[in-house]
This record gives C-alpha cells, sequence and structure tokens, in this order.
C-alpha cells in the first residue's frame, strides 16, 4: 500500500494524488484521498480499482483549493477492494479522516467496545476501527488522540490522520510498518516511501519505530506513543525524480532490465581497496567475530529467495562454511536451532517484507548475528540487523524483481568472497582474480541484453501455451525457479521449475507434445558432469515431443542437434552464470506478458512490498 500526506501552500489535490501516481508500483486495488478545509469541511474521495478512476471522480465536481490532505493506495487484507472498504475512513460524525497500512490485529475487541460506547462502524475494515477511535480521544488533540489510540493497537501499522478541528495538521504514526517525512519549504510531506514526495523535496526524515509525527507548513515535531519528544535523523535523498519515472520505456520492468549492468556495476562500486582486497565497511562484524561463525542461514521470500538458493553455491564454494537457505515464512515456524556463531543472512530488496523482519526478530532473539543484504536504505530490516551490505540498483518500481535480483546475487558473491577473505579459505590473489572476473559481468550482461529480440520473438509465439516448464541444475536450478515466478507473476501461466536431476522422479510425467521447456545448462568446462547429464535430459524430454529452449553457454555445440530453440549468453565463471542466464527469463516472461496484454509493471494481485505475514 502507499500513504502520502501533504499540509503547506499549493493544492493538497494535486499533490496527493501525485505522489499515489509515484506509489503505484507498491501495488494496490483501491485508492482515495481526504481533505480538510479552514471552514469545516472534510472531503473524502474513494474509489476501487487504479487511480485513473479516483482522478475521474475528483473530474466529476469542483474539488475545495485546501492546502492539507492525505491520501492512501490499498492492498486489501481485510474486507474486499471494495469503495466502501477503500481509504480514508471517517469517525462517526466526519470530521476525523485515517488512511492505515498494515493490520491492526485486536480490531474485533477494541470494534467491540467503541460499538458498546455508541459508535456505528459502517465498513468491515481494521482502520475504520482507528478513526473511531481517535474521535474518542479528539478533545485532546489530534497528535494526542493518536498517541493515545496507538497505545492501543496491536499489529503493524502505518497511519496518517487529518481532522477538521485542525485543518493545518497532518499526523502520521509508525510500527513495523514505513514512514518517511520530507521537508520543504513553508511546506512538509510524509509518505510511506521517498518516491511520493521526490518531486518536491530531497530532504527528508526517517520516522522510528512506534513515533508520532505532527506536521505543519512550518513544523515538524516527532514524539514516542507516551508523548516524549525523541531526537530526529535527517537524511538527504540520492536518488533522482527519473530515477523514479519510466526514461523512455514503455514500462519500469523494461527500464529496470535495461538498468541491469550499471545496477550490477555501482553494487560492486568502493567494494575493493587499493590492495585489491574486498572492504565491505557496512559489515559491522568484526574479522573475529566472521571467524566464529560455523553455520549460516539465508532466509527471504520470492525472488530474494532464489538469490539466496544461489549464494548458498557460492558460500559452501568459496568460505567453506555450511550453508542453509529457508523461506522466510517458514524459517520461524519452525525450531531452528540457532547460536551466536549462526549468521543470518537475509535478503530483502525492500527491506519491510513481513516475512523476512519478522524471521530477523526472531533470530535477534535467538542471540545470532544478522547481515542484511537490502535495496532500500534506512528501511526496517537493515536497521535492524547487526550489518548491512546495500545492493546500489535503485529504486526498483516494477513490482516483479529484475535489477534488484541481479545485485543480490552480486551482494551474496562479496559476501561469500568476504567471508573467505577473513577466514583464510581462499588467498587475495585468487579473491583479486575472481573480483576481476565480476567487474567482466556489466558488459556481459549488456551483451545479453543486446541479443534478446530472438527471445521477444519466441515469447510472442507462445502466448497461447498454458504452462511452461523450467529446468536446471547447480545454480542453473534457482535461476529455473526464478524464470518459472517470473513468467507466474507476469503472465498469470501455470509454470514450475525443478532441478533437472529430479525430472525422473515425477516432473517427466507432465511432459507431453508440444510442452515448452526451458533448460538452463550449465558450463561445459566449468561443470562437465552436470553438463552431460543435462545434456541426456534434454534428449529425454525431446524424446517425449517436448519443444526444448536452451539457455547454453556460447560455443556450446552439444546442445544444438536437441534444442529447438537455442538461446546464448556469454561463457563466464560456473558461480556467475545466474548473472547473465536470468536474463534471457526475465525478458522472455516480459514479453510474453505484454503480448497477453497484462499490466507487466503491476500484475494482478501481487505487490511490491508485503508488509503483512
Ligand atoms: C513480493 C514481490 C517480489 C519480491 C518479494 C520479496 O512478493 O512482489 O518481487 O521478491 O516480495 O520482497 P523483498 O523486498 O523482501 O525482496
Amino acid at each position: 500500500c502507499g500513504i502520502v500526506g501533504y499540509v503547506g501552500g499549493r493544492r493538497a489535490v494535486d499533490v496527493v494524488v501525485e505522489g499515489l501516481g509515484r506509489l503505484e508500483y507498491r501495488g494496490y486495488d483501491s485508492s482515495g484521498i481526504a481533505l480538510v478545509g479552514t471552514d469545516g469541511e472534510l472531503t473524502v474521495e474513494k474509489r476501487a480499482g487504479k487511480l485513473a478512476n479516483l482522478r475521474s471522480s475528483l473530474a466529476g465536481y469542483p474539488v475545495p483549493p485546501v492546502t492539507t490532505g492525505i491520501g492512501h493506495t490499498r492492498w486489501a487484507t481485510h474486507g474486499a477492494p471494495t469503495d466502501r472498504n477503500a481509504h480514508p475512513h471517517t469517525d462517526c460524525h466526519e470530521r476525523i479522516a485515517v488512511i492505515h497500512n498494515g493490520i491492526v490485529e485486536n480490531f474485533a475487541e477494541l470494534r467491540a467496545e467503541l460499538e458498546d460506547n455508541g459508535h456505528k462502524i459502517d465498513s468491515e475494515t481494521d482502520t475504520e476501527v482507528v478513526a473511531h477511535m481517535l474521535e474518542e480521544f479528539a478533545d485532546l488533540g489530534l497528535a494526542e488522540a493518536m498517541r493515545r489510540t496507538c497505545r492501543r493497537l496491536e499489529g503493524a501499522f502505518t497511519l496518517l490522520a487529518v481532522s477538521v478541528d485542525e485543518p493545518d495538521t497532518v499526523v502520521g504514526a509508525r510500527r513495523n510498518s514505513p514512514l518517511v517525512v520530507g521537508r520543504g519549504e513553508g511546506e512538509n510531506f510524509i509518505g510511506s516511501d521517498v518516491a511520493a514526495f521526490i518531486a518536491h523535496t530531497r530532504e527528508a526524515i526517517e520516522l522510528g519505530q512506534d513515533q508520532v509525527v505532527r506536521l505543519r507548513a512550518n513544523e515538524i515535531t516527532v514524539t514516542d506513543f507516551e508523548g516524549r519528544p525523541v531526537p530526529t535523523r535527517d537524511y538527504h535523498v540520492n536518488w533522482d525524480a527519473s530515477a523514479a519515472e519510466k526514461g523512455g520505456y514503455d514500462h519500469f520492468m523494461l527500464k529496470e532490465i535495461a538498468e541491469q549492468p550499471r545496477a550490477v556495476a555501482n553494487t560492486l562500486l568502493g567494494r575493493i581497496d587499493v590492495d585489491g582486497l574486498l572492504t565491505l565497511d557496512e559489515v559491522r562484524l568484526s574479522a573475529e567475530e566472521l571467524r566464529e561463525i560455523n553455520k549460516i542461514i539465508v532466509i527471504a521470500c520470492g525472488t530474494s529467495y532464489h538469490a539466496g538458493l544461489i549464494a548458498k553455491y557460492a558460500i559452501e564454494h568459496w568460505a567453506g562454511i555450511p550453508c542453509e537457505v529457508e523461506l522466510a515464512s517458514e524459517f520461524r515456524y519452525r525450531d531452528p536451532i540457532l547460536t551466536r556463531d549462526t549468521l543470518i543472512i537475509v535478503i530483502s530488496q525492500s527491506g519491510e517484507t513481513m516475512d523476512s523482519l519478522m524471521a530477523v526478530r526472531h533470530a535477534r532473539e535467538q542471540h545470532s548475528r544478522v547481515l542484511a543484504i537490502c535495496n532500500v536504505n534506512g528501511s526496517t530490516i537493515p536497521r535492524e540487523a547487526d550489518a548491512v551490505l546495500y545492493t546500489h540498483a535503485g529504486p526498483e518500481i516494477a513490482v516483479a524483481s529484475t535489477k534488484a535480483f541481479l545485485t543480490q546475487l552480486v551482494a551474496c558473491y562479496l559476501v561469500a568472497l568476504y567471508l573467505a577473505q577473513v577466514r583464510g579459505t581462499k588467498f587475495g590473489d585468487e579473491i583479486s582474480q575472481i573480483v576481476a572476473r565480476l567487474w567482466e559481468m556489466p558488459a556481459r550482461v549488456e551483451e545479453v541484453l543486446s541479443t534478446m529480440e530472438p527471445v521477444r520473438e519466441l515469447a510472442r509465439s507462445l502466448a497461447d501455451e498454458r504452462c511452461v516448464l523450467f529446468l536446471g541444475r547447480h545454480v542453473g536450478f534457482p535461476v529455473a525457479l526464478e524464470g518459472a515466478l517470473k513468467l507466474k507473476e507476469l503472465a498469470y501461466m501455470h509454470a514450475e521449475g525443478f532441478a533437472a536431476g529430479e525430472l525422473k522422479h515425477g516432473p517427466i510425467a507432465l511432459i507431453e507434445r508440444g510442452l515448452p521447456v526451458v533448460v538452463v545448462v550449465p558450463s561445459p568446462s566449468g561443470q562437465r558432469v552436470t553438463h552431460e547429464k543435462i545434456v541426456s535430459n534434454i534428449q529425454e524430454i525431446r524424446a517425449r515431443g517436448a519443444k526444448t529452449i536452451v539457455v547454453a553457454e556460447e560455443g556450446d555445440t552439444s546442445v544444438e542437434p536437441y534444442a529447438d530453440t537455442l538461446i546464448r549468453v556469454p561463457a563466464v565463471p560456473t558461480l556467475l552464470q545466474p548473472l547473465v542466464a536470468t536474463v534471457p527469463l526475465q525478458v522472455f516472461a516480459c514479453e510474453l506478458a505484454t503480448a497477453k496484454g497484462h499490466d507487466v509493471d503491476q500484475p494482478r494481485n501481487l505487490a511490491k512490498s508485503v508488509t503483512v505475514e
């Protein structure tokens, strides 16, 4: 969900709706705004569906030219995505309007209490309960009412509220979900991320856990839930406004796929010192602490989880430390054996994924050390971790992750090499050789991007297929999983990834005449044995009628007789192959979904940042 608030001298409706537009990438299924004026009037407009629906409702009448407002894009959790359930929600007398991200877990209990006190609660949402609670405390002023309300709420929430009694004020509160203030001149902004206000100001203030902020045109006051003032941290946002826009591409996703060479280079920049040694200065764990680590568990969700699966190969190979990889949502509900000598590596593009955040908290409670690999500066997960390595991919707007994934891989390689360096399993020369190969990767990814026309053509020709399978071995297996995930997310097609060795244990039963199967082939030199085995697998599926789409290294002629379509990628060291092999699968899914007429930036039912469990 996205949140925007504004108070200043301009027409709030314009600033807020524009801000919501910049947050569309977060995924949503309804939107709404609330405006307050000095005449004591509250204007609320909300619509199910895309922001265009809200814009056309607002065009239907003279919207008051007031200068205070809040807006929201909602991704349904409690209650269906309808006009009525859309935010903002108001109190009984329509004097207070509230928007909310997250879930109030004790809302049923609070609702019963409020109904006993005579409140009539209209919608099925947990948010409306908050509006009515604010009304209960309204005499104390909006900021104090918010603090008292927050003290009663359980769960994760970001809240913004306006009241006709204070038409020059927006109040915000934060627990677990993100909220950032944008400091302007004679105007202030607030948003669920900086994209909401980056067109107006780059000066931001990060709100901490359990804090309430009162914004006026010339004043920003931050307190804890008890009303005690708290120090704030100002920072300058480096992302330029155009980075958050499409820059000439039809879709953010296309732009982000094209940005991958630069993103990979940015992740590598500044990580190597003059002696060719890795210096990951954001890793605030001493060499001694890192030498004590005897087990690594990588936790993540979605595409980031696939980066984690690849990290395991690199960590075990280079650093020689046992490594497990687990979905964050599973990790904390079993009884993982964690000690002080377990290093948790959490991978999250947004740094806000609730499942990953909860897994981090669980691990820290057991005294494990946590290293975050993250793309969003100052987000919650890196702030709660012992150490962080930022991926520097720049803002990723399309819901399906592309450039963030490639930079996560680079970050994982760097962590593995760094561990190898401090533990002495690899030495300076060897590390600088691998790092030199890593530095070739932006150019290799660029090469792949320049040869994608046949892949796009292939994708268009498969737009009517119902199912596509993906096979891989070694690091090609997670690549196959990621290729399948992209196709599910974007094209809404049945797509599965399998380890090619498992074919004979089940998936081969799915093969029938004409079924497209994408096979990611390991390097014949780096992975001789798995290479031979996968060539046999390709023959087995082809003999059963599959249409084989083979992703193989340049110069690998052994696959030619069995490939109905051959997609060439440059020859690179085995462990780095995912950086080149994933790109054609991203382009494939994006083109196929576009051919089907889908919105690739905002696929149905998905959100960029899933801040609920
Ligand atoms: C959502 C997104 C995915 C992403 C996953 C994990 O499902 O749609 O693209 O991979 O969350 O997000 P994170 O921000 O933790 O990497």
